[in-house]
Parts: structure tokens; sequence; C-alpha cells
């Protein structure tokens, strides 16, 4: 679950968090000096105060593998081709029985009222003007049913499993009936530890009343904790493999599984009939030390080759991160901090402007390599960067 979702060190009202995390005025134009879609990371400092930014950009504890994300882009290079008609090409994608305008969605991130006073359903608005697909945390700041209200996007609702199943198979009614056309059961953080970066900046998380979804549920009963602290107490709710058969065997919907890192656990979720995975480590925010997204794509597509369908996230701020992830084997991909980040600085108009970047520098290197869609990305595009002058040298943090 991720870090924000724990009820603990609960000193602001959702409300407050919100007017207080704004410190620009989000404004009804793209502000000058965006001229790339990672542009809205250094940008965002400016809107976000210290503590919400910090709580964005950090991962779990050391940021060890919030770095790696970023680093591993830095391994490949993209090799051009010349004198290919690619004229006739296009970005659409197929992910199961959906097709999709371009392979980039906006993934799950949890109470963007911190981020935008219009939170989710901006983002689904920019879902909608960008042909993507939104991803709603269960802990979205506006409940599954609203953001369902506006016209046009494509929506998938992401489930953390609950300590009450019964209020798990509830969440997935709902947004079966809300006209959600995936459910993404999210499975590599039930336990997180604590971003140093955030908490030195001085982040609280919001409340648990914040979680719209959740509101309408009694609180879990308090039990005594069983064994010792973390293993026997926050994990005997953490998902099962039977939560996951049962969500299969009982959701009219597609079940994709996202965290999946191991090619064994992939290859046991493909069996009890998931629709897809998503290679992730939650941008960082759940095993510190855990490998880089990329690295482990490469294991789970061979271990489910190609059309089992596998999305990857983590580290994604370029065009051309797109097109890596493609190469390596990833179907589609899905944006986090970039989307809170633009959602931050321009609302609705921001978070479509990124995708709308995203996808034209994702265009430019197929151009350039002389790929005419999706399907034509793969490894023969890449060559191993083995010198020392990468262009992802870190920048400076805000
Ligand atoms: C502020 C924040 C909140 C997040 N909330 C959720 C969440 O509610 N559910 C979830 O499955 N993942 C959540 N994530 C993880 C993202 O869905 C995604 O895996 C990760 O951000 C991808 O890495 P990137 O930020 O480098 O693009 C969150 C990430 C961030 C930054």
């Amino acid at each position: 679950m991720d870090a924000s979702s724990r009820p603990r060190s609960l000193t602001r009202s959702d409300a407050s968090l919100a007017t207080s995390a704004v410190r620009r005025e989000p404004g009804a134009t793209i502000p000058p000096g965006i001229h790339c879609a990672e542009d809205y990371e250094a940008a965002a400092a400016s809107y976000l105060d210290a503590a919400t930014y910090a709580h964005v950009a950090g991962g779990a504890a050391h940021d060890v593998t919030v770095e790696a994300n970023r680093r591993a882009f830095a391994t490949w290079a993209l090799w051009p081709r010349v004198l290919r008609d690619v004229t006739a090409g296009h970005t659409r994608v197929q992910l199961g029985a959906q097709v999709l305008a371009h392979p980039i969605l906006l993934g799950p991130v949890a109470f963007q009222r911190a981020f935008h006073p219009e939170a989710e359903l901006a983002t689904a608005r920019a879902a909608a003007v960008g042909d993507s697909v939104m991803v709603l945390s269960t802990l979205s700041s506006v409940s599954l049913e609203a953001v369902a209200q506006v016209p046009g996007a494509t929506r998938w609702f992401q489930l953390y499993v609950q300590p009450q199943r019964e209020v798990t198979a509830d969440l997935v009614a709902r947004a079966v009936a809300a006209g959600y056309r995936a459910v993404v059961v999210t499975l590599d953080a039930p336990v997180q530890a604590a971003s140093h970066r955030a908490l030195r900046a001085g982040y609280a998380a919001p409340p648990a009343s914040a979680a719209a979804n959740l509101a309408s549920y009694p609180s879990p009963a308090a039990t005594a904790p069983r064994g010792c602290g973390i293993l026997g107490d926050a994990m005997r709710h953490a998902p099962t493999w039977d939560d996951v058969r049962s969500l299969v065997r009982d959701s009219p919907l597609p079940v994709w599984t996202k965290g999946v890192a191991h090619p064994d656990d992939a290859r046991r979720l493909a069996d009890l009939g998931v629709a897809g995975l998503i290679v992730s480590n939650h941008g960082g925010r759940g095993l510190d030390g855990a490998p880089a997204t990329l690295t482990m794509l490469s294991h789970v597509r061979r271990a489910l080759p190609k059309p089992f369908p596998v999305l990857l996230d983590g580290g994604i701020r370029r065009g051309s991160d797109v097109f890596t992830a493609l190469a390596l084997g990833a179907d589609a991909v899905l944006v986090g901090r970039l989307q809170a980040y633009a959602l931050a600085v321009a609302g609705a108009l921001g978070v479509a402007h990124m995708v709308r970047l995203l996808r034209e520098e994702l265009e430019v290197c197929m151009a350039l390599t002389g790929c005419p869609d999706p399907s034509a990305i793969d490894a023969d595009a890449l060559l191993a960067r083995d010198d020392a002058t990468s262009p992802f040298t870190p920048r400076p943090r805000p």
C-alpha cells in the first residue's frame, strides 16, 4: 500500500493538506519553460510545498531503487536507421481486447488532491483528451463513481486488497458498475519502508478518511498483533495467491497484476489467468534495493513471450524511455510521478500536455530508428551504451 495511505502521523486533514500543498496556483496555461515531458519534474517544485514534493519524488528508504529505475535507461542507446518509410506508421497497441491509441497509460497515483484541487477529475479529463488510459487508485481523493462521470476517458481501477475481503469484493463490484474496463491488483507494497527524503522534509500522510472510495466502509476491527511486528502484524492482511485466484474467477473484468518482478511469480500469475502483468517496483516506493524495472522486464518477458501482455512502469520521463521499454519487451508503459508533477503545474491541461509531449518524443524516436509502429520496436533498435558520457546524468534535485 502506498506510504501515503498509512494512518500514522495524522496531523492534518485532507482539506488542509490540499490547501497547504499548493504554493503557486496551478495555471490555466502551460508555463514557459516546459519543452519536454521531463520538464514538469523541475517545474512542479514551484507548485508543491517541499514536503509534498519530497513525498512524490522520493521512494522507500534511501531511494536506491528510485535511482536505479532511471539509471537503467541510461545503459541503452537507440540505434538510428535511415531511408525507411514510416509514413503509414502509427502508435496503436493492443492490450488483450483493448486497442489503445498509444502505449502511454496514466498509472495509479494516490490522493491527487494534494497536487491539484480538481484531483483525479482533472486527470480523467486529461486521459480523455490525450487518448490515454487512466488507472484510478483505490486511494483516490475523488470517488471512483465521480471519476466515472468524466466523459470519454478509458478507466481501469487499481485495487488494493483490503483487510476485510468483502470490502475488496465490493470495490470490484463498484468498479464494474461504474464502467471501469479492467482491475489492476497491486501486489508489491503490502508494507513500505518510509521515505527518508519525505520524512526529513516534514511530510505527513493524509488521514485514512481522505480515501474517498473507502469512506463508506467501517474501519477494520482492531485485533491483537500476532507474531513479530511487521511480519506478524502488517503482513497478515497482505494479498495472497488465493485472493488473486478468486479475483480472476469472480471478476467480470480482466484482472491485471501490478508490481511483478520475478519470472517465477509472473509464470504462476499467468497460469492463474491474469489478463496481463505490470512489471513495477512501485516507482522505488516498495522494496528499496529492488532492481530497476527495465532490468526485471527482460526476465519477465523471457518467461512470458509475446503476445502475453506485459507493461512496465518506473522511471519513465522521456519518449526515449518509452521506446527503450518497448524494445525490451513491454507492450506499453505507465507514468506515475510525471503525472503528479504535470497535474500540480497546470491541472488537466498539464497532464494532457505531458502525455502529448511523451507521445511526440516517442514518435520522433520511432521515425529516426525506422520503426513505423510499436510492434516494429525490438531489441535490434538498441545498443548497449558503453561510454561514460550518459545523457542521463541525474539533475540536481530542486
Ligand atoms: C505519489 C505516488 C502515489 C502512488 N500511489 C499509488 C497507488 O495508489 N497505487 C499503486 O498501485 N501505485 C501507486 N504509486 C506507484 C505508481 O503507480 C507507479 O508504479 C510508479 O510511480 C512508477 O514510477 P514513476 O513514478 O517513476 O513513473 C504511486 C506513486 C507515487 C509517486
